[in-house]
């Protein structure tokens, strides 16, 4: 077998894997084992590429490539060990960032190496194929490092208001088409220049005009862009791999906006577009009335009368790393026959299963864990709810007032539960800075602190009624 054949073999086992990862990571029960597949294809598939490539290069470049390869997996290991939950969404921004300039280099590379050796409508679909992945590459590098910029307040998430700004973008695409079309009849480096300026503008425009409400749909964008900058790629490389990965992942990232644009109730192609229906956030008029505060002991002796628990995690329970005892107050009411069940909005954090995650770190069983359409309903018929950080995804303003920035957002209806308490350090406004009226609700009690501590508080409160209680059926035997 040559070594051509063997490495498509190879490629093959890989794509099949990187299918088996997707499969795997869609199901928490399986996730560990979807990584194992990623990290299996992955392996392989840069072995092959390394045999493939040594054919035809140098010792010196053997030697460039193993030092390249070493730095990328000590600098991606290192900040996989560091990066904290709570600080992922930049990390992913900052690897498609890095997928959008690899594709923008490739394309580069492919109009450079002028030896391509074709000629007529091949060298002209050849041609395209640079400057499509060129301007998907440098949309998707500048829109990453804005989305990056955002996501870690380097700089303000609110969206770019300029003016005309869809007919700007509308006119870019218009500009990339014909610019397309001349590039193709008559290749010259001026063009490439052109569309590459143009497209980096474009990606930094896009993002940039996206509000921080939809930024996790923008996360999600981008690595299905970052797929198609891939996928752009292997065209330009004759690599299969690269051609079934880029799609594999340009899909699944689609479909994963998709999902989230439904959880948040807008439009896809309005988000894609950037900054449709987005509208400026409006700031507390501090006219919704008073709020009303509990004690962790007080808390304690509310939950200890419930009969039915659910607790909603959000944002601040990652921050303050509550997820421990959090899991460990579920499992004390559930020794108690208080029936305790989790409430998880779809975007809930800063990234997509990002709630799921910790409570699984934290060993919550899994069938108690409840996505929000199958839990919504059971509010109702609650006696107490544990808002844990949460904010934006616990809103009644999202169904009850049409003119907020987050009305038509489908939220947790925790409000129609007997008792809530909401824990967080203050009555601040969450990532979409919309005032929230589930505070000052006549059911809600305010449990001010960081989130960790007073669930450490209640959890006390509840051992020493406890201890008293075993020391008092001590006394009366
Ligand atoms: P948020 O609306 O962001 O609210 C989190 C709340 O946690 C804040 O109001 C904050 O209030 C509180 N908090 C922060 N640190 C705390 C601590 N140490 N202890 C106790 N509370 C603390 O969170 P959410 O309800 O999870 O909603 C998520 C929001 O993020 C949505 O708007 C969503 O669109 C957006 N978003 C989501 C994603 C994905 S994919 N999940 C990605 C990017 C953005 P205090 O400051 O008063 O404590």
């Amino acid at each position: 077998m040559t070594t051509t054949t063997a490495a498509q073999a190879a490629y093959l086992v890989a794509a099949l894997l990187f299918i088996l990862s997707l499969a795997g990571l869609s199901q928490h029960r399986t996730s560990r084992s979807g990584v194992v597949w990623g990290i299996a294809g992955m392996g392989l598939a840069l072995t092959a590429t390394i045999a493939l490539a040594s054919r035809s290069i140098t010792a010196t470049g053997l030697v460039l490539i193993a030092v390249a390869t070493a730095a990328g997996a000590g600098i991606g290991l290192w900040r996989a060990r560091v990066v904290e939950m709570t600080g992922m969404p930049e990390l992913i921004a900052v690897m498609h960032s890095f997928v959008g300039l690899a594709a923008a280099l490739v394309g580069w590379n492919g109009y450079l190496d002028a030896d391509s050796g074709l000629t007529g409508s091949l060298l002209r679909i050849h041609h395209a194929e640079v400057f499509i992945g060129v301007f998907i590459g440098a949309v998707t590098f500048t829109g990453s490092v804005v989305a990056y910029l955002k996501l870690s307040a380097r700089i303000k998430s609110r969206p770019l208001m300029l003016p005309g700004r869809h007919a700007l973008n509308l006119g870019a695409l218009a500009a990339f088409t014909v610019l397309t079309a001349v590039f193709v009849a008559r290749p010259h480096m001026g063009l490439l220049i052109a569309v590459t300026v143009l497209a980096l503008a474009l990606g930094a425009h896009l993002v940039a005009s996206i509000g921080g409400g939809d930024m996790p749909v923008v996360v999600s964008m981008l690595n299905s862009y970052s797929g198609w900058a891939a996928a752009a790629s292997g065209f330009l490389l004759a690599n299969d791999l690269l051609i079934v990965t880029g799609a594999l992942v340009g899909s699944s990232g689609a479909y994963l906006s998709y999902i989230m644009c439904k959880a948040m109730n807008r439009s896809f192609l309005s988000v894609i577009a950037g900054g449709f229906g987005d509208q400026p956030v409006t700031s507390d008029d501090g006219a919704h009335g008073e709020h009303r505060e509990i004690s962790a002991e007080d808390t304690a002796e509310l939950l200890r009368d419930a009969s039915s628990v659910i607790i909603t995690p959000g944002y601040g329970m990652a921050v303050a790393q509550a997820q421990y005892p959090v899991a460990e107050l579920a499992r004390k009411l559930r020794e108690r026959g208080v029936e305790v069940r989790f409430g998880i909005h779809p975007v809930a954090g800063r990234l997509p299963g990002h709630m799921n995650v910790l409570l699984a770190e934290a060993n919550v069983p899994y069938d108690i864990v409840l996505e929000m359409d199958e839990i919504n309903a059971d509010f109702a018929g609650t006696s107490v709810v544990l808002v844990i950080g949460a904010n934006d995804t616990v809103n009644p303003a999202a169904t009850d007032d049409p003119g907020s920035p987050i009305a038509g957002m489908p939220v947790l209806h925790v409000w129609e539960a007997a008792d809530v308490v909401v824990f967080k350090r203050s009555l601040a406004t969450g990532y979409a800075g919309v005032q929230n009226p589930l505070f000052f609700r006549e059911n809600s009690q305010m449990l001010f602190g960081d989130a960790k501590q007073r669930v450490e508080d209640i959890l006390r409160s509840l051992d020493a009624t406890d201890g008293s209680a075993v020391a008092m059926v001590g006394t009366a035997n």
